[in-house]
């Protein structure tokens, strides 16, 4: 008698996993659910498993090694920052990921964070609650239409923000080494390098994935080429901006403000100086989520471990370096 297929959920952050029993069905594999933080859980659990579908589990190297008959990791998500990407590759294990069920909804809270950034919304609503009804408040603001925003990468949710800001009057460039210069022009984009992103911006909003070339790329120094007064909006990792590096640039007045879904520590230390400053918008790493993208994400991730597990190819394996090989034919390849 064969062994029913086992595939094993390390951590979810969902009401349950219906959709996923439902997807897998059809293959007759067991799902089995936990809530891993660290690797020798994650071992304890998957050893044993034919797939893991992951969201925020560490799938190290450790636990790598330890995968006995383990054929693919599917990360809940499009950023694959939690899993060793070349201990798997070493281990022979494609790593996927879902790179597009949400993207509208991370290109519109950026803009939520940048508009509601621009339009100094807490510092208004606070002035309010405290009985001041004031009709220029919060001095000093300014025109959108006009004012340029940079994009710090230019993959698939900056084009999609590329072309919200647009239609608010906005110029937009954008920095990406990895992306054919045909495709900044298709969008109406101008192509920069990174000092001029960062120099000629009036709000830069990370696109990046966090990688070990992208780690603290917002640090120090480039918070002292910003210009003064620029405004800092970032949903896609935390760990891509230096925290106290970004703390220092708002205490000295280098930055007007910053909108940020994403934290290098998450959930936030509930002493970080973040929470108690006006300029600061924070959202809880939810630009992804909606009802309609959550059904996406998990779908789509389930439909992989299918593909897989019944011989198929996955169809969007991310390489080593953190960047997608499949489905992603407008990137050169690295
Ligand atoms: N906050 C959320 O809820 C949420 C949801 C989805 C995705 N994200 C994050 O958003 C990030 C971007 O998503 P996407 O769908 O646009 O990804 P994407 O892969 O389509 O785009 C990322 C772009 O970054 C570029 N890039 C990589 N390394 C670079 C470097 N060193 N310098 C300059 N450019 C570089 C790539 O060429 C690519 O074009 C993801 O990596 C993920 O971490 C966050």
């Amino acid at each position: 008698m064969t062994m029913p297929l086992q595939v094993v959920v390390t951590d979810h952050g969902f009401p349950n996993l219906n959709i996923e029993r439902e997807t897998l069905e059809p293959i007759q594999a067991t799902v089995t659910e936990f809530q891993c933080k660290h690797a020798e859980e994650v071992i304890a659990a998957a050893r044993h498993a034919d797939a893991i579908m992951t969201q925020w589990a560490p799938i190290t190297a450790e636990v790598i090694a330890e995968l006995q008959q383990c054929r693919v990791i599917v990360r809940y998500g499009i950023g694959t920052d939690n899993v060793d990407l070349e201990a798997a590759a070493k281990k022979g294990i494609p790593v996927v990921n879902v790179p597009d069920y949400a993207l509208d909804e991370v290109a519109d809270h950026t803009m939520t964070l940048l508009l509601a950034s621009a339009r100094k919304l807490p510092q208004v609503m606070k002035q309010i609650q405290t009985g001041a009804w004031i009709t220029n408040p919060c001095r000093p603001m300014f025109s959108l239409a006009g004012r340029t925003l940079g994009l710090a990468g230019f993959g698939n949710i900056a084009r999609k923000v590329a072309h919200r800001a647009q239609a608010f009057g906005m110029q937009v460039s954008a920095y990406d080494p990895y992306v054919e210069s045909a495709q900044f022009a298709a969008a109406d984009v101008s192509q920069v390098d990174w000092e001029a992103l960062l120099q000629e911006s009036d709000f830069v909003s990370i696109h990046l994935p966090l990688t070990k070339d992208t780690q603290h790329l917002f640090n120090e120094q480039a918070f002292s080429l910003m210009k003064p007064g620029a405004y800092l909006v970032n949903t896609s990792r935390g760990g891509v901006v230096h925290t106290e590096d970004l703390i220092a640039a708002l205490q000295r007045g280098r930055l007007a403000g910053v909108g940020l879904d994403v934290l290098e520590q998450e959930p936030i230390a509930p002493d970080s100086p973040l929470l108690s400053m006006p300029e600061v918008l924070l959202t809880s790493h939810c630009a992804w989520y909606t009802e309609d993208a959550l059904a996406r994400l998990k779908q789509l991730a389930a439909t992989e471990i299918v593909r897989v597990l019944s011989g198929e190819q996955p169809k969007h394996i991310v390489n080593k370096t953190g960047l997608i090989q499949h489905g992603h034919m407008r990137r050169r390849d690295l």
